[in-house]
């Protein structure tokens, strides 16, 4: 089915100005960028946005570095978008990562690993209205 997926190119990744490499990567796997922005949160928005890690150790690291510098949103559609785009980014650490995969290619750490996506399409909607107005999404 086409779904959609929220996509997240984060701060270790601005700072070392690959969002394009990165960008390029999520288009040859097929996934097209149907909104698009370059924002910076606030503690509270990534507090709020990384809720479900609340009780993890690494929740208020995992927030100083979200907040440290400018993130690029996006959402991204195609067949099977969520799934698609978790094989592109590969494994959360980068040591585990396949080859090829974005956080292979360009993630510095498990904390600084270049991108999120969304777990679940039930998850990505939530994340979607959270980031996202529903007229800054163009199909
Ligand atoms: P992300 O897919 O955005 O989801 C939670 C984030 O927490 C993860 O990517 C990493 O940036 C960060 N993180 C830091 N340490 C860990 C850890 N030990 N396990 C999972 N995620 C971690």
């Amino acid at each position: 089915a086409i779904e959609r997926t929220l996509s997240i190119i984060k701060p270790d990744a601005t700072a070392r100005n690959i969002t394009g490499k990165i960008i390029a990567k999520l288009e040859e796997a097929g996934l097209r960028i149907i909104a698009q922005k370059r924002i910076r949160w606030s503690k509270a928005e990534a507090e709020a946005f990384y809720a479900v890690h609340r009780e993890r150790p690494f929740f208020n690291d995992l927030v100083a570095f979200m907040t440290s510098g400018p993130i690029v949103v996006q959402v991204l559609e195609g067949e099977n978008a969520v799934a698609k785009n978790r094989e592109v980014m590969g494994a959360t650490n980068p040591a585990n990562a396949a080859p090829g995969t974005i956080r292979r290619e360009f993630a510095e750490n498990i904390e600084r690993n270049s991108v999120h996506g969304s777990d679940s399409a039930e998850n990505a909607a939530a994340e979607i209205a959270q980031v996202f107005k529903p007229e800054e999404l163009v199909g």
